[in-house]
C-alpha cells in the first residue's frame, strides 16, 4: 500500500508522466454515501493502488486522513484529486467543515494542503489511547489537610 511505500522521498522526477491522466479513482464499497461515516477512495493506475485516502463525516465535521501517494508517481496531480473527491463528496453530504491533522514535524505536507486552501486551525490537538495501547492513569495529587 502507498502507506508503507512514501516514507523515503525520492525526486518526483523517478516517477512517469503518466499519472495526471490514466489514474482512475474509486470509492471502495466499504464506505456508503448513506452512510459516509467512513470513505475510502483509491487511485488505480493499471491494475496498481497508487493512492489512498479516508474520511468521513459525523454530522457535524467532516475528517480527512490517510492521504498518500506512491512515491513513484508523486507529483502528478493525484494528491490533489484525491482530496478533491473527499471534498465533493462531504459538500454533497451537506458537511460544512472538512478537518485534518499533520504531524507538526511533516513541513512539507502544510505547503500541499495550503495550496489547496487548507489552513491552520486555532485549536489544541489532543488524543488518547485506548484499550491495550492506553498510557497508565496518572498519579492523583495528594489532597491537603488544611
Ligand atoms: C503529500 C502527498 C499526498 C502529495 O501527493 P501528490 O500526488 O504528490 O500531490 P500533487 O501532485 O497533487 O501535488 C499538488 C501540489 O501540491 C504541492 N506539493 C505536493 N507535494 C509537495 C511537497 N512534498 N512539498 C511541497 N509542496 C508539495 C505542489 O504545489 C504540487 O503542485 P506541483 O507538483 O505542480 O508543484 C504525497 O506526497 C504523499 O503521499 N506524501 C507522504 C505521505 C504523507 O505524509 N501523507 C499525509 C498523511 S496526513
Amino acid at each position: 500500500m502507498p502507506w508503507s511505500r512514501c516514507g523515503s522521498r525520492r525526486s518526483p522526477s523517478t516517477g512517469t508522466r503518466h499519472g495526471r491522466n490514466a489514474t482512475r479513482i474509486f470509492l471502495l464499497p466499504t464506505s456508503s454515501r448513506r452512510s459516509p461515516s467512513c470513505l475510502f477512495f483509491v487511485a488505480v493506475l493499471g491494475e496498481r493502488i497508487v493512492g489512498t485516502v479516508m474520511g468521513g463525516y459525523d454530522g457535524h465535521r467532516g475528517w480527512m486522513h490517510s492521504l498518500a501517494v506512491d512515491e513513484s508517481v508523486c507529483r502528478h496531480g493525484i494528491g490533489t484529486r484525491l482530496v478533491a473527491h473527499v471534498e465533493s463528496t462531504l459538500t454533497e453530504l451537506g458537511c460544512p467543515k472538512l478537518n485534518l491533522q499533520i504531524q507538526s514535524a511533516k513541513t512539507e505536507l502544510r505547503g500541499f494542503y495550503e495550496a489547496l486552501g487548507y489552513r491552520a486551525d486555532a485549536v489544541i490537538s489532543l488524543g488518547k489511547r485506548l484499550g491495550e495501547l492506553a498510557a497508565p492513569a496518572p498519579a492523583k495529587a495528594p489532597v491537603s489537610a488544611s
